[in-house]
């Protein structure tokens, strides 16, 4: 399977991903990164592996829609199977997603559908609560709104800031994010409305049913 991946800053989740490339934990190419942002640091990440990049601005296009325009055609040059949102800070319109229907996937800071949008782990920490964590899902039309893959929980501790609880929630981005994609690259996920089994899975609860188109 060949992913293209979406950043914008840091890269540590695409980094997670190279890294479990490397160790053959995860087996997908990945013939294109694309960063909106010149100064990523993903992009370094991208030229200490190898794996070919390209930055698209939205600057440097009239209208959302030509940015997008010009990134469909350069996953699609690329034959990408699957776009992942590897921390892409921008909302993708109908038109792209129409492009890659349940072929684009994002990782959330946030027990989803609690604390959407931006600042997710500032907002659990405000609203109090005593868990929290990430959530990988299917990109639809609403914002941090698709199909749930999986999730992983962290706890909150007395007082703490919103440095420190986004530190213990990347630690489990980093490892639900390339599981997704090798679950996904295995054919094991099944998508039915908004109900996601993965076939075999070691954890959940839901029994695998035969009745799901396949993924
Ligand atoms: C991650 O915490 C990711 O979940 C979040 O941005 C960070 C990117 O880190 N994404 C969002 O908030 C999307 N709404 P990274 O660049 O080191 O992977």
């Amino acid at each position: 399977m060949r992913i293209g991946v979406l950043v914008s800053g840091r890269g540590s989740n695409l980094q997670a991903i190279i890294d479990n490339i490397e160790k053959g934990k995860l087996k997908v190419d990945i013939p294109l990164v694309i960063s909106d942002n010149p100064e990523a640091k993903a992009l370094e990440r991208c030229k200490r592996h190898g794996v070919p990049y390209k930055v698209i601005e939205r600057k440097a296009f009239k209208n959302k829609r030509e940015f997008e325009e010009r990134m469909v055609m350069e996953l699609e040059d690329k034959g990408v199977d699957l776009v992942v949102l590897a921390g892409f800070m921008r909302v993708l319109s109908p038109y792209f997603i129409s492009k890659f229907p349940l072929r684009i996937i994002n990782i959330h800071p946030s027990i989803l559908p609690s604390f959407k949008g931006l600042d997710a782990q500032g907002q659990a920490i405000r609203y109090g609560v005593l868990f929290s964590g990430c959530t990988v899902h299917f990109v639809d039309e609403t914002v941090d709104g698709g199909p749930i893959i999986a999730q992983a929980v962290v706890p909150v501790f007395p007082g703490e800031s919103s440095d420190s609880l986004a530190k213990r929630i990347l630690n489990y981005e980093h490892r639900i994010l390339p599981q997704v994609i090798q679950w996904i690259s295995e054919g094991r996920v099944y998508v039915k409305g908004r109900e996601v089994k993965v076939k075999g899975a070691t954890y959940g609860t839901i029994p695998f049913n035969p009745d799901l188109e396949q993924f």
